[in-house]
């Protein structure tokens, strides 16, 4: 099978979040793309789409820059086959950063496998929070619009939690409000208008 990597594939990134995922995470990630905050890779299997990939990047204090992965899936048919891998070290590739983090959600054995396998460590909330105290895993959490998980999965190891612990503050609310507050402020109109 031949796996190959593309940009501006947006037509066909919502229906593999939907079907990886289902609609609340689709809706969320697609609103990320939309808001311009996020970018997209596409990954194709033999030319058929296989996965995506959702990612942004966010200064820190010192000038640098982190990425978060913010959604990474991979068709039913196209898993273990190495498809989320390739996409989470494309986003590696097409990016400048010190540091790469994604949250994962308790019990995602295939993602914390995934993350492994190509260098990341995977600590829980708690474990950040005794090493950098309650302010930066706050900060990490909004990053990443990630309240619902319970581990970050951080690259390169040791020295990538450092640089995250510097995530620029007025940046990382921006971020926040737009791929998260805001999104979930429609999303409750829209319920309570039905
Ligand atoms: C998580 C996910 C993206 C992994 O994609 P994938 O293409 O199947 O993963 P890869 O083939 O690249 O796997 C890389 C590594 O993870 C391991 N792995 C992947 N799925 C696994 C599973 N179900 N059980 C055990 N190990 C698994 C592989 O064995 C491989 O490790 P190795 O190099 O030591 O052999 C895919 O399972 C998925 O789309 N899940 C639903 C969406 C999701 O939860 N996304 C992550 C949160 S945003």
């Amino acid at each position: 099978m031949t796996l190959t990597i593309e940009e501006d594939r947006l037509e066909v990134v919502e229906k593999l979040l939907r079907d990886a995922m289902g609609d609340w995470h689709a809706y969320y990630a697609m609103e990320a793309l939309r808001s311009g905050v996020a970018n997209h890779l596409v990954a194709l299997l033999d030319d058929k789409p296989a996965g995506a990939v959702i990612y942004y990047n966010l200064p820190t204090v010192e000038g640098g820059q982190a990425t978060v992965v913010y959604y990474v899936v991979v068709a039913d048919w196209a898993r273990n086959e190495y498809v989320g891998r390739a996409l989470v070290l494309s986003v590696e590739e097409v990016t400048d950063s010190q540091a790469y983090m994604a949250t994962i959600a308790g019990g995602n054995e295939p993602s914390i496998r995934m993350f492994k396998s190509i260098g990341y460590d995977v600590v829980t909330y708690p474990e950040v929070e005794a090493a950098y105290g309650h302010r930066v895993l706050r900060k990490i959490t909004r990053a990443a619009c990630g309240y619902e998980d319970a581990y970050i999965a951080y690259k390169p190891p040791g020295k990538g939690l450092e640089v995250l612990s510097k995530l620029d503050w007025p940046s990382v609310e921006l971020v926040f409000q737009r791929i998260c507050y805001e999104p979930w402020r429609k999303l409750k109109e829209r319920v309570l208008h039905v």
